[in-house]
């Protein structure tokens, strides 16, 4: 059967490449993005479009009515660094939005349905270098704890209801067609922008913060291998470690400088610092590499070489 996939919450970082490949993967008649408001890039001109809100149930249940998805990806969430601003809508919209749409399946039919979750997962007794799959699990962010809390209700919706629900721990993802918004790990993209257009960035992280970090590329295809694995091979319900490389702040520098001959870097640590230090440095993957065949392409160099031809040839138009 042909899928019709709903997006939901497309218009942030992920959303808008994920549908891009969805679009060429299904075609743009057979996916709908949703999302509080319409965004103006060409990649949103070419399928449905609902203005939606995640917390607005029976919004959600006219949505479904009217298209009848049979994938849906579910991705509207509040990030880290806002997220400690506004803990409490954080939690509403990461939890709310989450039961609204995993009902909405249920309730409608649909059998599978994509949710992220993060490295924000872990917390600072987790152990820090090639941090596992299964540990301790002590999140001190309320993004963190909303997709902890978010990861049980996977499994839980699977196990008791036969919701076949899939997921990954988003790393920092770096990608050049699109901006995050509200994260600890958005230095890592914000840091190209600025190397091209002044040769010089301020980091809001200090220099030695390692992090785990991904290419948009390589994000966007794990969603996609990671939902349409069979399903007997998804053998962890709650969500999969996912790594691509990592690296801190000044290597970044460092590795950007070989391009860019005198771009400098200054540090102005922040109140993301803290988040950052509570997350792990890198990731052990070996489930997802041994479940579903996971494998990352970009290394920081590549990630790196990447992002400038891409967005020195976006500037230059
Ligand atoms: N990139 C996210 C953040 O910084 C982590 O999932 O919040």
């Amino acid at each position: 059967m042909a899928e019709k996939v709903l997006v939901l919450g497309p218009c942030g970082q992920v959303g808008t490449e994920l549908v891009e490949n969805l679009q060429k993967l299904y075609g743009s008649q057979n996916v709908i993005a949703s999302d509080i408001r319409k965004s103006e890039q060409d990649v949103f001109q070419r399928s449905s479009f609902e203005i939606l809100d995640v917390m607005d149930k029976s919004r959600i249940g006219d949505v479904f009515t009217k298209h009848k998805p049979t994938l849906v990806y579910h991705l509207a969430a509040m990030l880290s660094a806002t997220a400690e601003a506004k803990p409490k809508l954080a939690w509403s919209l990461n939890m709310d939005g989450m039961f609204n749409v995993f009902d909405a399946c249920l309730e409608h039919g649909v059998k599978r349905v994509f949710w992220p979750s993060s490295i924000a997962v872990f917390g600072p007794t987790s152990p820090k270098l090639n941090t596992p799959q299964t540990t301790v699990l002590e999140p001190n962010t309320i993004y963190g704890i909303s997709k902890l809390a978010g990861e049980r209700y996977c499994e839980y919706y699977f196990r008791r209801y036969g919701l076949d629900v899939r997921s990954i721990r988003y790393p920092g993802l770096i990608g050049w067609k699109s901006l995050p918004g509200g994260g600890t790990t958005d230095y890592a993209v914000e840091i190209f922008h600025q190397a091209l257009d002044s040769n010089s960035y301020t980091s809001f992280l200090k220099p030695a913060t390692s992090l785990p970090m991904m290419h948009m590329e390589d994000a966007v295809r794990a969603t996609i291998e990671v939902t349409n694995a069979p399903s007997e091979q998804i053998k962890i319900r709650s969500s999969y470690n996912i790594s691509g490389c990592s690296f801190d702040p000044a290597s970044l520098a460092e590795e950007i400088s070989k391009y860019l001959p005198g771009f400098t870097m200054d540090y102005a640590p922040d109140h993301r610092q803290q988040i950052a230090e509570s997350w792990p440095q890198s990731i052990d993957d070996k489930e997802a590499r041994a479940d579903w065949a996971w494998q990352p392409k970009y290394d920081t160099q590549a990630l790196v070489i990447n992002m400038l031809e891409n967005l020195r040839r976006l500037k230059s138009t």
